[in-house]
């Protein structure tokens, strides 16, 4: 009789111990599937995601007003990076009529294509020459400035 009821004990144990491990067996099988399952769905249907990588680009108050200098961005592309009259702007060198290069006229206040004679304000606006009549202005990127630090914003990837 005694030994019965050791029996019926462990087996009780037993049982709890299997189900005990069959929910944990079961819940790691749960998570794995959903993992896989997760990672399926993105690699079939990619989140395009905007991503954008901050770069250091100057100490303010080492560049004083009506200052200019270029930024060359990880990808080759060449960036007038200006401390105008209402603050850093940073614009593509690149001009919107047919490709010269522009650089800024610190004496004009405003920046210049010498190839068909092209200004642009030192916000980029196109104000004279060619590009002006296309009602183009430059590409501009954005800065952020973190106490006396400047960055750029640039996208990575697409
Ligand atoms: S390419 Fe700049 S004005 Fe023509």
């Amino acid at each position: 009789m005694a030994g019965s009821k050791e029996d019926q004990r462990s087996s009780e144990k037993s049982k709890r111990r299997d189900l005990l491990a069959n929910g944990v067996m079961g819940a790691g099988l749960l998570a794995s599937h959903s993992l896989a399952a997760v990672l399926g769905v993105r690699y079939l249907y990619p989140v395009d995601e905007d991503r954008r990588r901050r770069l250091f680009v100057a100490v303010r108050s080492e560049v004083p007003p009506g200052a200019s200098f270029q930024f060359r961005t990880p990808d080759g592309q060449t960036v007038n990076i200006v401390n105008g009259p209402s603050g850093f702007m940073a614009l593509s060198d690149v001009c919107p009529h047919l490709g010269c290069r522009v650089h800024w006229e610190a004496q004009d206040n405003e920046f210049y294509c010498p190839c068909h004679d092209g200004h642009f304000d030192v916000n980029g606006v196109a104000t004279a020459g060619p590009p002006a009549e296309m009602g183009a202005r430059l590409a501009q990127y954005p800065l952020v400035q973190e106490g006396d630090i400047l960055f750029i914003e640039i996208s990575v990837g697409a």
